[in-house]
């Protein structure tokens, strides 16, 4: 089956599998490496892209649930890679290993697109399914405030 799917704002027209994880078609197919395998199962959020704007996990996403809709990955969030986020998670120093930092960033933007001044409740329930092994997360709380305008807080 061929499945279209207009990725980061190009038509791509793939022969796959239609049960292939959206995960596998971004990585292996279109080689949009940023996109991370964590868990496979939902768990983690390394995985994560918008579908039509929304946050799914790519690893537990059919590819022919994209067929003919949007996908974003974090190499097309920003035309010249300098979202806001990414230019606060730069600034702040966020990552450590980096391995969960796209998803972590996919799962932000959405938030910030819904509320573009999440209270700091907020930007922990949006945030929770992220997984972070190196435990970055106060400083993940702190680039979303400071891409928001938001003064920073010593939580
Ligand atoms: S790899 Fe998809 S949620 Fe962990
Ligand atoms: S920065 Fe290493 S897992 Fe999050």
């Amino acid at each position: 089956m061929s499945v279209r799917i207009r990725v980061n704002g190009v038509e791509r027209t793939l022969d796959v599998d239609p049960e292939m994880p959206l995960l596998w078609a971004l990585r292996d197919v279109l080689g949009l490496t940023g996109t991370k395998f964590g868990c496979g199962q939902a768990f983690c959020g390394a995985c994560t892209v918008h579908l039509d704007g929304q946050v799914v996990r790519a690893c537990v996403t059919p590819v022919r649930r994209a067929d003919g809709h949007a996908v974003t990955t974090i190499e097309g969030l920003a035309p010249d890679g300098n979202h806001p986020l990414q230019k606060a998670w730069a600034e702040m120093g966020v990552p450590q290993c980096g391995f969960c930092q796209a998803g972590q960033i996919m799962t932000a933007a959405a938030l910030l697109k819904k509320k573009p001044k999440p209270s700091d409740d907020e930007i922990d329930q949006s945030m929770v399914g992220n997984l972070c092994r190196c435990g970055t997360y106060p400083r993940i709380r702190a680039a979303i405030r400071k891409a928001a305008g938001m003064p920073e807080n010593d939580r």
